[in-house]
């Protein structure tokens, strides 16, 4: 009976937790005009969310975690917005940053996208020098995603994203298992984790 009571009690506190950290997200992204999401819907203990129309600048990278792929990356794509583009100029842009990451049978691989937001506000961003890097357009896409607002190390976070897994499969979502998603919205651990909702 204990037992019971407390897995319920740590699950409406995930719950809980989570819910506060997308609250965040959305409370930053109208003050700070970052990239949020357009519709959140509380499922169980993780929300569904679309995301609409996005422009970003990524590019894909080889390593042992998302960290160094991170480290590796975000360079690359702020030499991007700091004139490494056709157009010499400085492009705009804003949360989330993060990376995609890739599954195979349940195991993260060594191969990671990591991509920054740009502003709406630049239509047709320019072209970057740099050509491992480059601008892509999302269409509207539908997430089962997590959000936590406390700073975790890359175990911490691999972890959730198993478990995210985990849950989604338990409950027998439509959800693409080859990847998913991280994303940060500040440097002070608010991020969400995700993976693409299938069938949308
Ligand atoms: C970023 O730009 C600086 C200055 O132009 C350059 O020295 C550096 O190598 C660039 N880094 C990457 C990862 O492209
Ligand atoms: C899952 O995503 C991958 C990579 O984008 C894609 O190639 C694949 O077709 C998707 N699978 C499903 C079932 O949607």
């Amino acid at each position: 009976m204990l037992r019971i009571f407390l897995t319920v009690s740590v699950l409406f506190w995930n719950q809980l937790a989570a819910q506060k950290a997308v609250d965040e997200v959305l409370d930053l992204c109208e003050d700070d005009n970052c990239f949020s999401p357009a519709v959140v819907i509380e499922d169980k203990n993780y929300d569904e969310m679309e995301f609409k129309f996005d422009q970003l600048v990524e590019t894909e990278v080889h390593t042992v975690n998302f960290k160094s792929a991170m480290e590796i990356g975000l360079e690359k794509l702020f030499n991007y917005s700091h004139c490494g583009n056709a157009a010499g100029t400085v492009v705009p842009i804003s949360a989330p940053w993060g990376v995609y990451g890739y599954l195979e049978n349940g195991k993260i691989q060594q191969k990671f996208k990591v991509f920054l937001e740009i502003v709406p506000e630049v239509i047709n961003p320019p072209e970057p020098t740099d050509p491992t890097v480059k601008t892509v357009f999302i269409p509207p896409v539908w997430y089962f995603a997590r959000g936590f607002d406390k700073k975790l190390d890359e175990q911490q976070i691999e972890e959730r994203v198993t478990q995210l897994l985990k849950d989604l499969e338990q409950d027998n979502q439509p959800f693409n298992e080859t990847f998913f998603l991280i994303a940060f919205y500040n440097t002070h651990g608010l991020m969400g984790i995700a993976f693409e909702k299938a069938g949308e």
